[in-house]
């Protein structure tokens, strides 16, 4: 199958026009959400004031909402339900079959009980998967023609004429609840990022619950947590990222080296799992208005392969990213002061210093730091080797970057990422 992202034109020169420095400082659009968070986001009773509750009923004139949610998260559906009914009188439909990865086929399903209800406000409940379903649902259930493989992210979507959207996540990781992005997959194994010129994917409202996060196990709190650290840092260092975005980049890893493990050590204390929430949140913010990096192409590749948690996978190629990019921005020097690890005299100390704090923090939420960690078997990993380097540089994570990383520098990447140790900046692949 022909997906947008293999398109050429798109490839030589949809990437670097966005990233030329002179068209994106002609104008810098910054979209976010309306972000409620906290405890009380779900009143049963009117408040002295409009609370979030009459905010987003306010945006329905039909009272008709329909719930997109996963077998898990379902169980907080009577909690987001019960105020809007009792209320604003509203009527509510229910579809829980939301699927890891968002297939195609469930994105269909729940389209199709949408058109079914016609409700004129959708509430994305769950991860990225659930909320990814839920925004790519909400276009097929607004233009039922629409085809997902070959849809330019430079074409409008035309969302917003039968319903507006409320991202309620309940994991901290992937940022779906304030990004203009989907995220899809087919049957090949392949993930498609959905988008727009115009991010009109960015959901009208996230509602943050801490408590909503509570029941995550550790291994899913390292894997989301691992992915929004990764987001904050690939967007932090992405070309396009400006002050704005930066700004949050780096308030959103300052907060996850800091709560981080404590979430993962202790699922039920509420403080960690409110910051770990926000910071999640933030750091969505930048990657979807400043960019992403190659650590998510790289990770996309192998975790689409090896079926290995995304947000561990692209935790894993951090370290290669800040390598690479070192050689063309100096930027992870702020990440050094940052995190207290600059060394004054060398440049190169300092980011052996960063690399090392980032694969304390791995080791502290017992993630990976090599494939062979992942369990990667190395038959396996060799016999794919021309199907991962081939199909890596298709995905925009890639192609947004600072530059095109070359066959041989990208075989370089992963042979060590195997292994776990670090590139050879010096070596002639990378001058
Ligand atoms: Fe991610």
């Amino acid at each position: 199958m022909t997906y947008w992202t293999h398109e050429y034109l798109l490839r030589t020169w949809g990437g670097p026009m966005i990233q030329a420095e002179f068209l994106r400082d002609l104008s810098k659009p910054f979209f976010v959400p309306r972000v409620f968070s906290g405890f009380n986001l779900f009143l049963e009773t009117p408040q002295l004031m409009p609370d979030a509750v009459d905010l987003v009923a306010r945006e329905s004139t039909k009272k008709k909402a329909f719930i997109v949610t996963d077998d898990y998260a379902v169980r907080f559906a009577p909690k987001i339900q019960s105020p809007y009914e009792k209320r604003h009188g509203f009527k509510f439909a229910l579809w829980d079959k939301a699927k890891p990865d968002a297939p195609i086929d469930t994105v269909e399903d729940c389209a199709e009980k949408m058109r079914a209800f016609g409700p004129d406000l959708i509430f994305a409940l769950g991860g990225g998967s659930a909320m990814d379903t839920a925004k790519a649902a909400w276009l097929y259930y607004e233009h039922p023609d629409v085809n997902f493989e070959t849809l330019s992210p430079l074409v409008p979507l035309n969302l917003r004429n039968k319903a507006k959207l409320v991202a309620i996540p309940t994991t901290s990781g992937t940022g779906s609840e304030v990004s203009g992005i989907a995220v899809i997959s087919y049957p090949d194994g392949v993930k498609i990022p959905m988008g727009g010129a115009l991010p009109e994917f960015v959901p009208d409202f996230a509602l943050l619950d801490p408590t909503f996060t509570v029941g995550m196990p550790p291994e899913l709190t390292a894997g989301t947590g691992g992915d929004a650290l990764t987001h904050a840092v690939d967007a932090f260092m992405a070309p396009k990222c400006d002050e704005l975005n930066q700004a949050i980049a780096l308030k959103a890893i300052e907060m996850i080296f800091e709560w981080l493990p404590r979430a993962y050590q202790d699922g039920d204390d509420m403080m960690p799992r409110m910051k770990m929430q926000q910071a999640a949140m933030m750091a969505g913010i930048p990657l979807s208005n400043g960019g992403s990096g190659i650590s998510h192409a790289l990770g996309h590749t192998i975790g689409g392969l090896f079926h290995i948690h995304h947000g561990m996978m692209v935790l894993l190629f951090l370290p290669y990213e800040l390598q690479v990019y070192s050689k063309t921005t100096d930027r992870y020097l702020k990440l050094c002061d940052l995190l207290g690890v600059r060394d004054k005299e060398s440049d190169e100390k300092s980011l052996v210093g960063l690399v090392e704090k980032l694969r304390t923090l791995m080791k502290t939420i017992n993630a990976p730091v090599s494939l062979a960690d992942a369990g990667v078997s190395r038959d396996d990993f060799d016999k794919n080797m021309e199907y991962i380097l081939s199909q890596t540089p298709t995905d925009p994570a890639f192609y947004f970057g600072w530059f095109d990383l070359t066959r041989e520098q990208l075989h370089d990447v992963f042979i060590n990422a195997y292994t776990g140790d670090l590139l050879d900046m010096n070596s002639e692949i990378w001058r």
